[in-house]
């Protein structure tokens, strides 16, 4: 048995790493001291990846935790490879959607975990979205007090945010991934051909997370996305594996530097305050709104209000809006299809957010596209009067 401790210092390193001549995979570091671990990028980076851990492999078990959309199009391959790799696998499979992040889908992955006898020094492998990655990154925290694992993200969204940077958790019924840790991963494999099967919406959805990284602080990742968005999204040239690994450096960056998210960390949540709320509000309903969308509002949301605080001009906030729909993402309140929540109920859900201190709401503020803030003490009054507005746009 590995103990925790050094468990957390055995990042995976691939053999093919030093070993490939050609460019066809990208390397991005994730510096964390003792807590480092790699990002791989590329297509077929996944496969071939677990093809080259034979000399890890060797009797080693792995647990692949999939769910239901994933698994009958990756599950067998993924887990033929760690076959052929000398691993001995078991396969859990859960239900698609943000409705997996409770409490009875952790504990059953648990228990089928500690069923396959995963040991500490053993290997869970995360395949699958967010939903499947935080799950799994959670349940890796906890049983036996911390097991090594592999991201293996196959939805855009997870590919350039959440399978990075180690936080993982559930929702639960007062709102957000309100429990969870940070744990992180000991290597991420970016696979690019697994979007070849992702659905058009939560293609879109993930994309609201790539232009976030432009909205932060790179004003120039924001033009060349405005530029080139119809090359990521046709998978045509070098385009999306550039959105991908630009993406991934910035959010590696971040998290090398603010881990626990005690300062510039909460940088990452642009959009995310406003998010949450209407996530809650529709009740995780995935045919009203999934997490990128709700992003995609409450980035739009957040400009807009920057725009009325007159900390940014109405150009920016109007060249957010219109790019993100242009191509196919919501901006307001109005494109949640169904009944609209009350002013009070956005106001309580968003008073749940982890960033919430003493009842005073922090957001992402911006001064302009790439030039965001942490902007703390933002008045109640203030963003009820916002939302009265947001909600009577027509
Ligand atoms: P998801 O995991 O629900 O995946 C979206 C849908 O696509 C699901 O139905 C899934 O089954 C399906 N799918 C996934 N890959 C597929 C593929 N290759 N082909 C076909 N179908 C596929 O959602 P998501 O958008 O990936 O992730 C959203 C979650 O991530 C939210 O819970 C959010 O809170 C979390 N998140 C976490 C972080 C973090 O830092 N940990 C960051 C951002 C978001
Ligand atoms: N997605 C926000 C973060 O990782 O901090």
């Amino acid at each position: 048995v590995v103990p925790f401790s050094e468990n957390e210092r055995m990042p995976i390193s691939l053999p093919f790493t030093s070993q490939r001549t050609d460019s066809s995979f990208t390397h991005v570091p994730v510096a964390l001291g003792p807590r480092s671990y790699d990002i791989h990028i590329g297509a077929g980076v996944a496969i071939h990846a677990m093809e080259s851990l034979t000399a890890l492999g060797q009797g080693l078990r792995v647990a692949v935790i999939t769910d239901t959309h994933v698994a009958p199009f990756y599950a067998e391959s993924v887990v033929q490879a760690l076959k052929g790799a000398g691993f001995v696998v078991s396969l859990i499979v859960v239900e698609a959607g943000e409705i997996s992040k409770d409490w009875a889908t952790l504990a059953k992955i648990c228990d089928e975990i500690l069923s396959a006898k995963i040991e500490r020094g053993d290997l869970l492998l995360a395949l699958g979205g967010g939903v499947i990655g935080d799950l799994v990154g959670f349940a890796a925290s906890i049983v036996r007090r911390g097991v090594r694992f592999v991201q293996m993200p196959t939805t855009l969204l997870a590919q350039v945010d959440s399978s990075v940077g180690g936080k993982t958790g559930i929702n639960s019924s007062h709102g957000k991934n309100l429990i969870g840790s940070f744990y992180q991963p000991s290597l991420v494999l970016v696979d690019t051909t697994f979007l070849n099967t992702l659905p058009e919406r939560e293609f879109k959805a993930g994309y609201a997370e790539v232009i976030k990284y432009g909205l932060i602080n790179n004003i120039d990742f924001f033009d060349w996305c405005e530029t080139h968005w119809r090359e990521i999204f046709s998978g045509e040239g070098g385009a999306r594996e550039h959105a991908i690994a630009t993406s991934c450096r910035a959010k590696a960056a971040v998290v090398a530097k603010d881990e626990h998210e005690k300062g510039d960390r909460a940088l990452l949540n642009l959009g995310h305050t406003f998010g949450h709320a209407l996530e809650r509000m529709t009740g995780y309903d995935a045919a009203r709104l999934v997490h990128g969308e709700g992003v995609s509002i409450g980035m739009a949301m957040a400009f807009r209000f920057s725009a009325e605080r007159e900390l940014c001009v109405w150009d920016d906030a109007i060249r957010v809006s219109d790019h993100l729909c242009q191509v196919g993402l919501p901006t307001t309140l109005q494109d949640i299809p169904g009944e609209h929540c009350s002013v009070d109920a956005l106001l309580d859900a968003m008073l749940q957010d982890k960033k919430v201190v003493r009842g005073e709401l922090t957001f992402i503020l911006a001064n302009g596209i790439g030039q965001s803030f942490i902007a703390k003490d933002i008045p109640i009054s203030d963003v009820r009067a916002f939302l009265e507005e947001e909600l009577q746009r027509g």
